[in-house]
């Protein structure tokens, strides 16, 4: 594995606030860009807002604002809502940044320069809610099936990219997974697309839309508003424009999104790089849609769901947890308050919550709120469930070892919510062991023996808070102030070697605190 790894979100139009849609895109590559520090890796997490273009003009006049002014305001929403949610970006990008602009002009006329982009006309039918041209194919009943409305036609003189040069190089280079698509069924979907209809040259400017980067070359035409979009990728490194040069972090490791963009991330973005003369990312992974109660979330149906939203009623932890359980990565999911409030209160209050209050309150009753002086070794070849005492049963270390294998599995295969449930299942387990101990009765009837079960739930508790880390960061940092460790220097261990056991000292002192996930 290579030790950097870029990984980007979408930039997020600034037509209209955060929803869970963005919300969810944004964790879930959080969570990726937390892990993989957690691995010591140099990580380079990117996101931001797409502010240019005809659905932004026409939504701040609308408002009878100045586009600009529009787009601060709706801006500064997303990166509160991030901040709001402990996202850990390193940068978040705005389109309409001087130094973007500037490498975006400087981008495409290197590409006209090279006979890339040509003055043309053309005409085809505009869905302004895509803010793409749409074939006939693509429509359903003659309306766009994202937005629900019939494209305008649209015949302009456009300087217009020639695509189709790369039709042949992008096409093998999907099939041979050298720009990797997944899930498998989206890599199938964009083959299928390239047989069908292949690439072809496409209008990459606009005579009417003023809201936009103009052409260095013409300023009567603006940019197209995908090509000014994709460069951020680029110029979020720091990139100025140059073809050829290749900012450190470039190639991206992953770029995450759903699959309403994947077509033009599979065709225009990778064509743009060719023709830059840079590398093509290495992956593209696309998530599903989510529905709200079973419906496409809008406005007039008032089931828009917002991050502050989640966020009031869960706390930013379980927010974030909830998200990632709504849906099997890379495929649709369908949220209701109803089925959250049950996740909530199963797998956080009734299961995360609950376990670590159990376990401190025991060892604040019992052992004076010390970490037990005990053999650490033993505690670890415990048998965990007592009916397998005697035939001898899986033990801590064998767990912990279990859970640490599967979830580096679920988590490199980017099944996150089932890593995720990796954490769940060892909190069940941790939980069913103080019952079929009846740790509370044993550990006034037999100290030691009790101080040995009590030390072996201290450690997996913090070996848990290691594995759930990147999906809820504050709550690990709190179990381990509860455990008497310091986050920093739990942090700055080595992965594997914090994962051994025995990390939790004796004679520790250890507090309670206050409930990590109060029930609903
Ligand atoms: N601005 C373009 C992207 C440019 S990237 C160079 C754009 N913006 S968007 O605001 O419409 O964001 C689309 C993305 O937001 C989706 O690909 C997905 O990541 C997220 N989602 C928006 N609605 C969603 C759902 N209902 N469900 C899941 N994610 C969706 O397209």
């Amino acid at each position: 594995m290579s030790n950097k790894f870029y990984i980007t979100t979408p930039i997020y139009y600034v037509n209209d606030n955060p929803h869970i849609g963005h919300t969810y895109t944004t964790v879930a590559s959080d969570v990726l860009a937390r892990f993989h520090r957690m691995l010591s890796q140099e990580v380079f997490f990117s996101t931001g807002t797409d502010e240019h273009g005809a659905k932004i003009q026409e939504k701040a006049n609308e408002a009878g604002k100045d586009p600009k002014v529009w787009a601060d305001e709706i801006s500064a929403n997303f990166q509160f809502a991030w901040d709001e949610l402990d996202i850990s970006h390193d940068r978040f990008i705005r389109t309409t940044e001087e130094g973007h602009k500037q490498a975006v002009q400087k981008a495409l006329q290197q590409m006209y320069d090279k006979g890339d982009i040509y003055l043309g006309e053309y005409e085809g039918l505009y869905c302004q809610g895509c803010e793409q041209y749409k074939s006939e194919t693509d429509l359903v009943d003659g309306k766009c099936p994202d937005h629900g409305v019939e494209p305008e036609v649209i015949k302009e003189e456009s300087y217009m990219f020639k695509m189709s040069g790369y039709q042949d190089r992008l096409y093998e280079a999907i099939k041979r997974d050298e720009l990797e698509i997944r899930p498998v069924e989206r890599k199938n979907e964009v083959l299928s697309f390239y047989e069908r209809e292949g690439l072809k040259d496409i209008s990459f400017s606009r005579q009417k839309v003023k809201w936009g980067i103009p052409l260095p070359w013409d300023e009567s035409h603006t940019a197209y508003v995908w090509s000014d979009a994709f460069l951020n990728y680029l110029t979020v490194l720091g990139w100025e424009g140059t073809a050829g040069q290749t900012p450190e972090m470039w190639p991206a490791e992953i770029q995450i999104m759903s699959k309403d963009i994947l077509r033009v991330h599979a065709t225009i973005w990778p064509a743009m790089l060719l023709s830059l003369g840079l590398d093509l990312p290495k992956k593209l992974f696309i998530h599903g849609f989510f529905l709200v109660d079973g419906q496409k979330m809008s406005k007039s149906l008032g089931n828009v769901v917002t991050p502050a939203a989640l966020k009031e009623k869960y706390g930013v932890d379980g927010a974030r947890a909830l998200l990632i359980g709504s849906a099997s990565f890379g495929y649709d999911g369908d949220v209701s308050w109803e089925k959250l409030g049950e996740r909530f209160n199963a797998q956080l209050a009734n299961g995360i919550g609950n376990l670590v209050s159990r376990v401190l309150s025991l060892t604040e009753k019992n052992l004076d709120s010390k970490v037990p002086e005990v053999d650490i070794k033993e505690c670890g070849e415990m048998t965990l469930r007592q009916e397998k005492k005697k035939k001898g049963g899986d033990d801590f270390l064998k767990l912990s070892a279990q859970v640490k294998e599967s979830y580096l599995a679920k988590m490199e295969k980017l099944e996150l919510d089932e890593a995720w449930e990796e954490i769940i299942r060892l909190t069940g387990h941790l939980d069913k062991h103080i019952s079929d101990f009846e740790l509370w009765k044993l550990i006034k009837e037999d100290k030691e023996e009790g101080a040995r079960h009590i030390y072996s739930l201290l450690e997996s508790i913090r070996q848990l808070a290691w594995l759930a880390w990147p999906f809820i960061p504050e709550t690990a940092e709190k179990i381990w102030v509860s455990l008497g460790l310091d986050p920093g220097e739990e942090m700055s261990q080595d992965f594997n070697k914090a994962l051994n056991w025995g990390g939790l000292k004796s004679g520790t002192l250890v507090h309670k605190g206050e409930p990590l996930f109060p029930r609903l």
